[in-house]
């Protein structure tokens, strides 16, 4: 699905070099995991073609980046950042918006697939008209979550998703994602995490991104 060889980014103010590596196949979790500022957002985001990088390569499907439009990239690879970002209007306003935007012409709001996957999130179905901006962190976590699937991307990359969940909907989250992962062939997902989250996923690999000089070591635990 998802495949980086030696690919080179620079982080922080003395631009500390990174070299990583790692083939996420359909049906596993790339859990990314190291200090704070070692550079796991930075490394998402560059998955996500949000930012640069400076040498290696990027696949996806077994295609090169380059040969692939931003566009047809985020049709298929959905990036979710740290801060959940939540428009004004109403919850159900918030999950359609996406479906407005010409990257996303020709997909559809599954109603079905949403009532099934609020209950799943612990979202009680009411929450559809509240303003969103007056949500939880909490709750605005799992709106954005259950927002990434409805777009039914290929590949998710999810910066610690559930940092804002208390232990209940915290497991329903994971639960959620490891569902996600396992209901069709074809779907992967980068998952950073301060957790020990790999219990919960079947296939799991985990990157280890150092805080030192020489970047990163990926280790694969099942
Ligand atoms: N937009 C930015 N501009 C400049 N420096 C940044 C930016 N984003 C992150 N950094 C720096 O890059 C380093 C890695 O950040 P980040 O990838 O967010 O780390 P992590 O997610 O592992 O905590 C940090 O030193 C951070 O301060
Ligand atoms: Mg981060």
């Amino acid at each position: 699905m998802l495949r980086f060889v030696n690919l080179q980014y620079r982080v922080g103010h003395n631009l500390r070099l990174i070299t990583v590596s790692a083939t996420i196949a359909g049906g596993e979790v790339l859990l990314v995991k190291g200090p704070s500022g070692a550079g796991k957002s930075t490394l998402l985001r560059i998955l996500a073609r949000l930012q640069p990088f400076d040498a290696g390569e990027l696949y996806y499907s077994g295609e090169t980046w380059r040969a692939i439009s931003p566009q047809r990239w985020r049709q298929s690879i959905h990036y979710l950042a740290q801060q959940p970002v939540m428009f004004s209007g109403t919850v159900l306003d918030n999950l359609q918006k996406p479906f407005q935007l010409a990257v996303n012409k020709g997909k559809t709001l599954d109603m079905n697939l949403l009532g099934d996957n609020m209950a799943r999130l612990m979202l009680p179905r009411e929450m559809l008209a509240q303003e969103a901006r007056t949500l939880s962190g909490g709750e605005q976590a799992r709106v954005a979550l259950l927002r990434a699937v409805l777009l039914k991307p290929q590949v998710l990359l999810l910066d610690e998703p559930t940092a804002a969940l208390d232990g209940q909907s915290q497991q329903a989250a994971l639960d959620y994602l490891s569902r996600w992962l396992g209901a069709k062939p074809g779907r992967g997902m980068a998952l950073v995490s301060h957790r020990d989250d790999q219990d919960v996923f079947h296939r799991v690999q985990t990157l280890f991104i150092n805080a030192g000089e020489g970047g990163a070591v990926a280790r694969t635990a099942m």
